[in-house]
């Protein structure tokens, strides 16, 4: 038995939709592309929503859109994606990367306000693995010290904080559509914002600073005219084959978020007697949408002291896992300690604690809507299995 990591989900609504933009002959951001973006700012309660091209580019927009340039400090996690941190230099800011709690792999609130300066201008909260971030006390500061919010909600499809869909709390937000996402477009991205201007202006900077979408232009009279190019803009449109897929994938929404929960429950009950695996938290704030389901390592607790050989034994656990067809992942990357970030701002491992154990110990299992009890059982006894050789070691 092969478990793969997760499974994107196609069925032949798919199918056809990605068929329907070559048969008109409209392939590039058109009206396909527009109906998703309604679709998904309906779902998650927005006025409106911009498609672009994956969600680093959505971040990239939310940052430029922002004004966020040279000299600006913003606050990013370490335990994320790079793409968060990347996209603040793409505008020629600063990440000012800080630590996260391990309960939750989240941003740490008191790391957040430790990290302000005067310099500081934004906060990049992440909502990790579908789990929000403890958003209130990270938007009392933000009020306080007059910083932009923007959402990483690339993992928060059905993520919500005290009800409130992820992405709708700060002033933007932004999510991705990549395979390992709940729906996917192959790649693709989605801004939302609070402020109407802001959602204008990202739509003119995704387009390469023009003033009108080709749709605006085609509709206009003297649409023989280029716009105004007022910004500098970037070309981050995404295909209307990409824009019909979206819709589609969006009516699967409550569906796979049904069977994601439902696969997470039912490994928290398998692995709620395995004392050296830690499985997810969810405060009593979150509603957790398991775009992952990652576990932590921890046959002791683990300190910097002890990391070495714990971090050896998880990769031996997760090499045994492979070897029994059950594909496993970290939860993802320590950014402070990735080769660029360490050589750039001199970071070393230790300097955030948190975010270098979570990459070092952190173990994803399998988790897709469409995965049989059989299959989450074969999970499980391989992992039991995996701790089992482990302690053969003596
Ligand atoms: C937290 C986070 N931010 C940003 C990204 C980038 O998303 P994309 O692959 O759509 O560019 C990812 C992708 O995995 C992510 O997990």
């Amino acid at each position: 038995m092969q478990i793969p990591i997760t499974k994107p989900w196609f069925d032949a609504d798919d199918f056809a939709a990605v068929q329907k933009p070559l048969q008109t002959g409209w392939v590039v951001q058109g009206p396909h592309v527009a109906r998703f973006e309604q679709v998904f700012a309906a779902y998650v309660g927005a006025d409106a929503a911009v498609a672009c091209t994956s969600c680093t580019t959505a971040l990239h927009l939310a940052y430029a859109a922002l004004g966020l340039g040279p000299g600006a400090e913003i606050i990013v996690p370490s335990f994320t994606w790079v793409a968060t941190a990347n996209a603040a230099i793409y505008c020629g800011a600063t990440p000012v990367l800080v630590d996260i709690d391990l309960a939750t792999f989240n941003l740490d609130p008191a790391a957040l306000e430790a990290a302000i300066t005067p310099n500081t201008r934004a906060v990049a909260p992440v909502h990790l693995f579908g789990l929000p971030a403890d958003m209130d006390p990270i938007m009392a500061l933000a009020e306080k010290h007059g910083l932009a919010v923007i959402e990483d909600a690339a993992c928060g499809l059905g993520t919500r904080h005290r009800g409130r869909h992820v992405g709708t709390i700060g002033d933007v937000g932004v999510f991705s559509f990549h395979p390992r996402k709940a729906v996917t477009t192959g790649e693709g991205g989605m801004l939302i914002a609070r402020d109407p201007a802001h959602i204008e202006r990202s739509c003119i900077m995704r387009n390469h600073g023009a003033g009108k979408a080709v749709a605006e232009r085609e509709a206009d009279r003297d649409g023989f005219m280029l716009g105004p190019f007022a910004e500098l803009g970037f070309n981050y449109r995404l295909t209307d084959f990409q824009g019909a897929l979206g819709v589609t994938q969006m009516a699967k929404v409550p569906r796979v978020l049904d069977g994601r929960r439902a696969r997470a429950r039912r490994y928290d009950r398998l692995l709620a007697g395995l004392d050296w695996l830690r499985t997810p938290a969810v405060p009593d704030y979150a509603e957790h949408a398991y775009q992952s389901y990652v576990t932590l390592f921890a046959p002791e607790a683990p300190t910097l002291a002890n990391l070495a050989d714990l971090h050896a034994a998880r990769n031996r656990v997760m090499r045994f896992a492979g070897e029994h067809g059950v594909q496993t992942r970290q939860g993802t990357h320590a950014v402070h300690g990735l080769g660029y970030y360490a050589r750039t701002f001199g970071y070393g491992p230790g300097d955030l604690p948190h975010a270098h154990i979570a990459e070092q110990l952190s173990i994803t299992l399998p988790l897709y809507p469409q995965m049989t009890d059989a299959e989450q059982d074969h999970v499980f006894e391989v992992m039991q299995a995996a701790w089992h050789e482990e302690g053969q070691r003596g």
